[in-house]
């Protein structure tokens, strides 16, 4: 059964290239928060660091988490070589990780909440609530009903499912429709900023082109403001 911590091994599963909305992202905490030194910021599911450096780089404080020790290890490493400040939790996004609360300024995670079943990324969303200053900010990719995947798999929960092939197989992945994305962002704890749906209609594609794909896959996009 493959998982995060295998497919890490092989080089040409971890992504080099950061995504852009990374640097807008630090940039909107700049301009927020700007009487900080060092704004702190979480990198949920850091994979192998391609947006902890970026963050580090642009002056903030990183912590990282990740419960696979693969990419722990392969993002502390890049983090040591760019002399950047860091915190690192080998842990399941459920578990709060961090020895203080309500202390950081922004929580950044790029696909990474949809690996679990919708009772456990309820909890993790509830971490990043804890770990936010009243104001912060939550930036994250979560899966859409609309992604070509949806459906695929064994169904261990309703729009969880768990792939039987590929490299993700035995990963499991929830999807949410948008009642379910605004239902993980409750009104009382979150002002939801930004909340959009981004859709790829693939009209063609060649087999198994996710091994070589450049464009973007259909998922939410959600910036949202702790109240
Ligand atoms: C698609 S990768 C994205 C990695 C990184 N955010 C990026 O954009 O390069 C998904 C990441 O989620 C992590 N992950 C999967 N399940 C997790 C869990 N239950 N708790 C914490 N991290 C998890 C994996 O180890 C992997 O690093």
């Amino acid at each position: 059964m493959a998982d995060w911590n295998t497919l890490f091994y092989d080089q040409k599963n971890i992504e080099l290239a950061p995504e852009p909305e990374v640097v807008k992202f630090i940039e909107l905490l700049a301009t927020e928060f700007p009487n900080v030194r060092k704004r702190r910021v979480w990198d949920l599911g850091c994979g192998g660091g391609r947006h902890s450096v970026v963050i580090g780089k642009m002056g903030c404080k990183v912590f990282i988490s990740d419960n696979s020790s693969k990419a722990i290890e392969l993002t502390t490493k890049k983090l040591e070589e760019n002399n950047i400040d860091y915190l690192e939790a080998l842990t399941s996004m459920e578990n709060y990780p961090w020895s203080k609360k309500e202390f950081l300024h922004g929580v950044f995670s790029w696909a990474v909440l949809q690996h679990n079943t919708l009772d456990k990324i309820t909890e993790a969303i509830d971490c990043i609530h804890d770990s936010l200053l009243a104001g912060g900010y939550f930036l994250g990719t979560i899966k859409s009903t609309k992604a070509d995947l949806y459906g695929k798999g064994e169904e261990i929960e309703k729009d969880t499912f768990v792939l039987e092939v590929g490299i993700e197989e035995g990963v499991p992945h929830h999807y949410f429709d948008e009642d379910g994305i605004k239902q993980l962002f409750p009104s009382d704890k979150w002002e939801i900023i930004i909340l959009a749906e981004q859709v790829v209609n693939y009209i063609e594609k060649a087999e198994e082109f996710w091994s070589f794909n450049p464009f973007r896959y259909t998922t939410w996009c959600v910036l949202a403001k702790k109240r």
